[in-house]
């Protein structure tokens, strides 16, 4: 049978984040690109790896109690993650084009959180003070069980106490929604969990400084 989500992934998408402003759509992206991703992963050694932090003045154990994730910036210098980086810059055009978002720029890296990791609730974007528009999050994990743990909670953008809801990070779930939008959190994992997180941004370049910087 013919299975339109599958068949039109991108359209599928654009209908979800107008009705809705989430997507969630499992079997996302195709199993080529995914096993270069794994490829990738597999190439990059933990000095690769980062702590990621909050923001410019939060100090490393302000850091640690909110996210113990450590992540990967991707860069089309590499030739596996523009593989990923060239399917967003798709996806890009495709949204600019069916809902006029005038998204201009992807930023990307992947994450690991090692057992025991966590990030709390937390916006991505803050309404009028952001370039951030759209959030990505693409998971790795193959066969990963529900006692894993690691979910990623999704609460409602109008009650924040609310749990919308429950995402587990399931081998090709591509998870989208609104960066101003949505609260939400990473759950402890108890296994290593890989993920990709990204956002398209809008051009606010103002007084002659880039923004996004290159
Ligand atoms: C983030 C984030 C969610 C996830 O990196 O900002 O919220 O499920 N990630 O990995
Ligand atoms: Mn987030």
């Amino acid at each position: 049978m013919l299975d339109l989500d599958l068949e039109f992934p991108f359209e599928k998408l654009a209908q979800d984040l107008q009705t809705t402003g989430i997507s969630i759509l499992p079997n996302f992206v195709s199993p080529d690109i995914l096993s270069k991703l794994e490829l990738r992963i597999a190439e990059l050694s933990s000095d690769d790896f980062k702590q990621a932090g909050i923001g410019r003045l939060a100090s490393h154990e302000q850091n640690k109690k909110i996210r113990r994730d450590k992540i990967h910036w991707l860069d089309t210098s590499n030739e596996l993650e523009s593989v990923w980086l060239n399917y967003m810059g798709e996806l890009k055009a495709y949204l600019n084009r069916r809902l006029f978002m005038g998204l201009f720029s992807y930023e990307s890296h992947f994450a690991i959180y090692p057992p025991g990791a966590f990030y709390k609730k937390h916006m991505d974007a803050f309404k009028g003070k952001t370039n951030r528009i759209l959030t990505t999050v693409l998971y790795l994990n193959q066969s990963w069980a529900s006692d894993n743990g690691g979910e990623l909670v999704v609460y409602n953008p109008d009650n924040h106490d609310e749990i919308l809801t429950t995402v587990l990070p399931s081998y090709g779930t591509l998870v989208t929604f609104l960066s101003d939008e949505f609260p939400h959190e990473v759950l402890v994992a108890n296994e290593k969990r890989y993920s990709i997180a990204g956002w398209f941004r809008v051009n606010a370049s103002i007084n002659h400084s880039i923004d996004p910087p290159k």
